[in-house]
């Protein structure tokens, strides 16, 4: 046995690395949302009202007392009756119905040009307006408790029914949910009422608090619905920002084949005109996002069957961020001019003017695989624009005909020219050179853009002499540039993995070419892509010259990260000028996707380069403390549950101790655990860490290599935590066993195993008022409060409970003695226990010179009562993290709906009974409790189970860790109390 000395310095050190730690990632966690997906928005104004819907009342729902409907309506531009199509908004846990102002407002505006005059972009299309209700839920924190979300989906249920009632039959509803809102949303479907949802932030696969099994219920269902349900949903994600929710939870899970142009996930990084991490509450009102999602759902309003939906959903709900058609209808007048540009040149363009068709001679030696590259910057490839793009119009075409020389005009009618069909036909952003990526509280601009088309060059038909790709122009002359060309896909493979990015091997030279391309493709497939590792991407141009910097370039050079159908990011790209790459594609805790491959990630450079700046040299390193933050993140239940299962081993090993003997005291249990069991569980936790398990289970990682390291640091995090806990209740332990001191002692008949009637009574009356008012999590609070001081006053009757290096200093012996000497003489039971150490072996022989047997049997006992005592509420201790967020629900439901509401669901005695009789059995006894003896010696075993439930399943499903613990102290207590082993005491 270490010396006293060493071994709290021993657990000190522990807990201060432990706490160290969690400070750290504290930090780490704050910054991911600024360095890793930086949010650009800007503000949104409105002149917002909200009409209460007085009419829908509890003849329509008994939880109309509770919450209540609002109609939004835009001050001086929206009528007061309803008239357009209906749309929901739900919101979330802790939100208010007025968080669809901003959404509301922009449909408004939008679809209006001025008050009372539709805008043309709506005008003969059979568009009609929204008319934006939303539910007021009392900002209920929904996301702890699956009642309330129950309650939440009941209401929106009928709020729909309400709604309905006031439309034309057959008109449907638009639902709009953010964060859980998206999850009552997705709890409504099916439903014929519904035409789409769209969800925004919303956590779909993984409940973000996992402390209550209703909520995990609610999940499930809705993961069905999701998978099985043909109602479109499209899901609209932050990203990176988002410290809510983990991101990758945003992501809808795969439908079957036939349901997939029913679903979208779209990550505002790659949404068009927005390319921005985007927060959790800024979701609602970021300028750009509320623009875009407004008009997705003026346009899901225009449908009205469900070809029409899937039809919108499979065109211009693109995966690569498109959430409405492209403006329509540019038409390309009649080809009247056309230019032939020799072979080989590039068509480059400035602020273009006049109408004409530029011809590009297709090489007769190009490459099988040669893409035809059209970038057209502030104006339109059709129908593809920035939001406010200026008069700049192109049209690419396939001609076929003669052209004789080159740079001479032609007359129309020997060349013919059909459109060309794009590959790629989509918005990029135009990052501006030396400003930050997007800009801090601004972000993206509405005519900021370059439109890409991209499309494999046809095969020239045989008996054709000439081919030509005809790109049409029409411009005033305004700011705008247009850039068209042959270019190869050269793909470039690079080899780097984690390993060789670890071991500082991680340089990648890109080929220098002859000619310069536009595109540039990397893959890295042996790359891991994962949510929890962030890499930085640091380009090195080889000849960075600053006599360049007057010819402005076309397009500024531009990154694009690819990891996700979903996810795409966009980075400048400049010498020096690090890029974080991050990716939601995989991640601890979410099932596997046919889209999301665990490696595997894919750049596109973009860059019209004017020859004189070339990047052609990348470093791929790790950022850490952007991993760190992710990790922290994503652990927190983890290290909860992860505790509970130490303290679970704690109880194991004390009471096999005691089996053995003394019961140790819980510092002596805890350096027994750090010394000794801790070594090999490390060494366990990261083999476990390393198998292929269903990712519901242990950390969530499938057994990926790289970070199974994670295992062995939550463990010794975990195991400081515990340490510090102690030291906290200590600290607790300290003023009240003061206070107790002052009370006069209580005589108690310290009956083994009887019952007083009264106890009985009272626990009769408290399991009823459980069953009947207050939930358990209550009772379980009252529990450990009943427990602490159960402790304190069993403390004061010891000299020190041993742990705490200050406490030390406490004289040993001299305490209890004088404690006697106070006139206490008659309460022979209650004096002094000490400790029982090998060490202290002549202090013991020292007490049994002063007292009988009796006398030492006594303190034997209650030392060993104590020691068990506190290590129980060491155990209770860690349980309420568990149970107490459901208490903040209670008391926030009855702060804000009046103390008569109904909270339903958590009036469970049996989670509770075993703990409140095992308090009150604790608070009277005065012998331990003794599960090694007289048979029972397989009883402690049940707390290794405890301790492989907390490991194994408690991070994905935290409620389970508490109910195993009920569950085996209840089945102890029965054990216990049963009438046999009853019997046999009495016998002893
Ligand atoms: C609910 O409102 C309707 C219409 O105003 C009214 O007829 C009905 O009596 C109300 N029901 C209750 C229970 O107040």
């Amino acid at each position: 046995m270490l010396p006293s000395t060493m071994t709290s310095i021993f657990t000190a050190s522990l807990g201060l690395f432990s706490l160290t730690l969690i400070y750290i990632c504290y930090h780490a966690a704050n910054d991911v949302r600024l360095t890793v997906s930086p949010q650009g928005c800007r503000m949104s104004w409105m002149s917002p009202s909200y009409l209460l819907q007085h009419e829908f009342n509890s003849s329509w729902t008994p939880l109309a007392h509770r919450y209540s409907l609002w109609l939004y309506r835009e001050v001086g531009w929206d009528p007061n009756q309803v008239m357009g199509v209906p749309v929901l908004f739900i919101p979330g846990n802790a939100g208010s119905s007025h968080q669809v102002r901003s959404i509301a407002s922009s449909a408004t505006r939008q679809y209006f040009s001025s008050p009372f005059v539709i805008s043309s972009d709506f005008t003969g299309r059979g568009i009609q307006s929204l008319d934006f209700f939303a539910v007021e839920f009392n900002e209920d924190l929904s996301a702890f408790h699956g009642p309330t979300i129950e309650s939440q989906i009941e209401y929106s249920a009928a709020a729909v029914r309400y709604i309905l009632s006031h439309y034309p039959p057959n008109t449907r509803i638009i639902v709009m949910g953010h964060s859980m809102g998206g999850v009552v949303g997705t709890a409504l479907l099916p439903s014929d009422d519904i035409s789409a949802l769209i969800t925004m932030s919303t956590p779909h696969t993984l409940p973000p608090a996992r402390f209550d099994a209703r909520v995990d219920e609610i999940y499930q269902r809705n993961a069905g619905t999701l998978v099985n349900d043909s109602t479109p949903v499209v899901s609209i994600c932050g990203g990176a920002t988002d410290m809510m929710i983990p991101s990758e939870s945003c992501i809808l899970p795969d439908p079957g084949p036939e349901h997939d142009i029913y679903r979208r996930t779209v990550f505002t990084s790659a949404l068009e005109g927005a390319w921005t991490g985007v927060g959790h509450r800024e979701m609602v009102w970021c300028h750009q996002v509320r623009w875009r999602v407004a008009r997705a759902a003026l346009e899901l309003g225009e449908a009205h069957s469900d070809i029409d939906i899937g039809g919108i959903m499979d065109t211009w709900l693109s995966r690569d961020g498109r959430l409405f058609p492209p403006v329509a209808g540019i038409d390309i007048p009649e080809v009247a001019t056309y230019e032939a540009l020799p072979e080989g040149m590039n068509l480059v363009m400035r602020k273009p003017t006049g109408s004409r068709t530029y011809l590009l001679p297709i090489p007769r030696a190009l490459e099988t695989n040669a893409t035809f590259v059209l970038l057209v910057s502030r104006g339109s490839i059709s129908p593809i624009a920035p939001q406010h793009s200026t008069k700049l119009q192109t049209a690419p075409f396939f001609c076929v005909g003669r052209a004789t020389s080159p740079t001479t005009q032609q007359s129309t009618e020997s060349v013919s020219c059909v459109p060309l069909e794009p590959s790629t036909l989509k918005l990029l952003p135009s990052p501006i050179p030396g400003k930050p990526f997007p800009v801090p509280d601004e972000g993206s601009d509405e005519s900021e853009g370059v439109v890409l088309f991209e499309a494999t060059v046809p095969r020239i038909p045989s008996g054709v002499d000439e081919a030509w790709i005809g790109v049409h122009v029409d411009a005033a002359g305004e700011d705008g540039s247009v850039f068209g060309g042959f270019d190869e896909t050269r793909t470039f493979q690079s080899d780097i993995g984690v390993f060789d990015i670890v071991a500082g091997g991680a340089k990648l030279s890109l080929q220098p070419t002859e000619r310069s391309l536009v595109r540039r493709h990397i893959t890295f497939p042996k790359l891991l892509s994962n949510a929890l590792v962030v890499y930085t991407l640091t380009p090195e141009s080889v000849r960075p010259t600053t006599s360049c910097a007057h010819s402005l370039s076309l397009l500024p050079p531009l990154l694009v990260h690819k990891s996700h159908l979903a996810e795409t990011h966009y980075h400048r790209l400049e010498h020096k000028t690090s890029a974080t790459l991050h990716t939601h594609a995989s991640a601890p805790y979410i099932p596997l996707s046919r889209f999301s491959p665990s490696y595997s990630s894919e750049l596109w450079i973009y860059a019209v380069s004017t020859g004189c700046e070339d990047i052609n040299e990348f470093t791929l390193t790790i950022d850490w403390w952007a991993t760190i933050g992710r990790i922290a993140t994503r652990y927190p239940t983890t290290l909860i549950s992860w505790a509970v299962g130490v303290v679970a081993l704690l109880m194991f090993h004390a009471w096999r101790e005691s089996g053995k003997g003394s019961m140790p005291n819980v510092s002596q249990s805890l350096i027994a655990f750090i010394c000794h069991l801790l070594p090999k569980l490390l060494a366990a936790s990261f083999v476990v860490a390393l198998l292929p398990l269903s990712p519901d289970y242990y950390l969530g990682t499938r057994g990926e290599p790289y970070l199974a390291f994670l295992a062995p640091v939550l463990l010794v995090v975990a195991t400081g935590l515990v340490c510090v806990s102690w030291w906290l209740i200590l600290l607790l332990m300290w003023p009240l066993r003061f206070l107790t001191r002052l009370l006069p002692p209580k005589s108690r008949r310290y009956d083994e195993l009887s019952m007083p009637r009264s106890t009985v009574v009272s626990l009769i009356f408290i399991c009823l008022l459980v069953f009947v008012v207050v939930p358990w999590q209550i009772a379980f609070m009252g529990c450990w409060l009943i427990h602490l001081h159960t402790c304190a006053s069993s403390a004061h009757r010891k000299p020190y409970p041993g742990s705490v290096p200050s406490l030390r200093s406490t004289p040993i012996e001299s305490l209890p003695l004088r404690e006697r000497l106070d006139g206490r003489e008659d309460d022979t039971k209650g004096t002094g226990p000490k400790e029982i150490k090998s060490s202290e072996e002549p202090d013991i022989q020292d007490a049994c010179r002063v007292r009988n047997l009796a006398t030492v049997t006594d303190t034997l006992n209650a030392t060993q009562t104590y020691h068990e005592n506190t290590h129980l509420l060491l155990l209770i201790t860690w349980l309420l993290p568990l149970s107490m967020p459901v208490l903040a629900v209670w008391v926030r439901t009855l702060m804000t709906a009046g103390y008569t509401a109904p909270f339903n669901g958590d009036h469970n005695v049996f989670k509770v009974a075993p703990f409140l009789v095992l308090v009150e059995f604790a608070s009277r006894r005065k012998r331990a409790l003794s599960l090694h003896q007289n048979g029972g010696s397989y009883l402690h075993w049940g707390y290794l189970i405890v301790a492989c439930v907390s490991f194994l399943l408690g991070s994905r499903e935290a409620y389970r860790v508490f109910d195993v613990a009920s569950i085996y102290i209840g089945c102890a207590l029965v054990v216990i109390f049963s009438p046999v082993r009853f019997a046999r005491r009495i016998a002893t």
